[in-house]
Order: structure tokens, then C-alpha cells, then sequence
């Protein structure tokens, strides 16, 4: 019998591509959902037919778009899936784990494309009206183990230098240096369950609160 969660809890897994997030992702779906809990995973651009259109375009290498744009585009999406399947979830008790939220936002079209993080950080803000995640992993890995795993076909985003990387990386271990409470640093490039140790024992920390 399904449990009911007294305090859903909205979850997100973060950090450059190829760091293993999908993975965690997965594998936490899989453990809360043995454990008896309502869980949905969603993933960040998508998870609305809207916004699975807007990630067509944003992470299609043929397309050049500005750096606001960008970033617009990215918003936009984040605000569906927040509107229409984040917040009804957990208004549900559903515990929901999304494959990236703002955090991505704020690391690539922030200290990625330099654009200013705190007018990246205001369009969050009014994209998710106050839907905010009470626990984030970062899994950080070097930029060539990253590379390594993520093989030759790329997207849009992926086909960056790797200067953008190496700042979206920074980025990512500036946000977790500057909100210890919500976000959890794990070394990415552990095996697989290794690195689900380390979310399991945050997480069960956070359930069992
Ligand atoms: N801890 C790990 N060690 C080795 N390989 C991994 C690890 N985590 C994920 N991978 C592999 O690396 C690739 C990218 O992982 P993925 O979870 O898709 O990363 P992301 O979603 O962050 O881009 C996949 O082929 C996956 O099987
Ligand atoms: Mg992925």
C-alpha cells in the first residue's frame, strides 16, 4: 500500500552533463518507490508536452539563439513543469525528483554564459512562484571524466568549449559553498553505488526528520 507522506519532499539532481545525475535520478525513483513512498520523477528541460517542445529547441545544435533567449526559453519550461505537474504533485504528497531545476540555470546561463547571476536568480524566482527544492544533490566530476562518459553524440549545450564548462563546474560548487543546508556536494566520479550511499543517507535524513 502506497504510503501517504506527511511532508512531501521536492528533490533535484544537479551538476554538469555526464555527472552521473540521470543515474541518482533513476536510482532514487527506485528505492523510494520500493519503499512504499508516491514518488515522481520528472526531468528539467520537459516532463509538460510544452515544455518537451521548448527542449527540442534549446538543445538543438542547428539552432543559434542569444544568451537571453536562452535563458527565457529555459524559464519558461521551468515554469510548466512547475505550474502544471511539481506543484500539483506535491499538493498530492507526492514526493517529486526532478533531473535538474534552477540550479542548472544559474550554473550554465549564469557563471556559464556570464549572463548576471542575479537577474538569473529574480527570473527563478518569479518561474517558480515559490516551489522551491528542499534537498539538492551536485555531483561533481572533472571535466574530463565527464567528457569521458558522455561519448560523441552531444546537444546544443553539450557541444559547448570547455572553458564554459569549467565555469559551469565552478558555478556548481559556488551554489552548494553558498547553500550548505539545501545542497549536498557529491564526489560524482565514485561508483555508481558508492555515490547512492552518500544521496540515500541524505535523504533518509531528510525523511526521517
Ligand atoms: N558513478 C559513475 N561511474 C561511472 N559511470 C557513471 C557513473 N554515473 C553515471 N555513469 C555513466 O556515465 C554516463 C552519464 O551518466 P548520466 O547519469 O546520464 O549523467 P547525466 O544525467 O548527469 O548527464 C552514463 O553512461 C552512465 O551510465
Ligand atoms: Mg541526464
Amino acid at each position: 500500500m502506497a504510503q501517504l507522506n506527511e511532508r512531501p519532499l521536492f528533490v533535484t539532481f544537479e551538476g554538469i552533463d555526464g555527472c552521473g545525475k540521470s543515474t541518482q535520478a533513476f536510482l532514487t525513483h527506485q528505492f523510494l518507490v520500493s519503499r512504499g513512498y508516491k514518488v515522481k520523477l520528472l526531468r528539467e528541460p520537459g516532463s509538460t508536452s510544452v515544455a518537451e517542445r521548448i527542449r527540442e529547441v534549446v538543445l538543438n545544435k542547428r539552432l543559434k539563439m542569444s544568451d537571453l533567449t536562452e535563458l527565457f526559453l529555459y524559464e519558461a519550461a521551468r515554469a510548466e513543469i512547475t505550474s502544471r505537474e511539481i506543484a500539483p504533485a506535491l499538493d498530492k504528497g507526492t514526493i517529486v525528483l526532478c533531473d535538474r531545476f534552477y540550479d542548472s540555470t544559474t550554473a550554465y546561463q549564469g557563471y556559464g554564459r556570464k549572463l548576471d547571476i542575479r537577474m538569473v536568480k529574480a527570473l527563478h524566482k518569479i518561474a517558480v512562484k515559490g516551489v522551491t527544492p528542499d534537498l539538492t544533490f551536485v555531483f561533481d566530476v572533472d571535466l574530463k571524466t565527464a567528457f569521458a562518459r558522455l561519448g560523441k553524440s552531444k546537444d546544443r549545450l553539450e557541444s559547448q568549449p570547455k572553458a564554459f564548462f569549467k565555469r559551469v563546474r565552478l558555478g556548481f560548487l559556488e551554489i552548494a559553498r553558498k547553500e550548505r543546508r539545501r545542497v549536498k556536494l557529491i564526489d560524482g566520479t565514485r561508483p555508481v553505488d558508492e555515490v547512492f550511499d552518500n544521496v540515500r543517507k541524505y535523504l533518509l535524513r531528510k525523511l526521517d526528520r
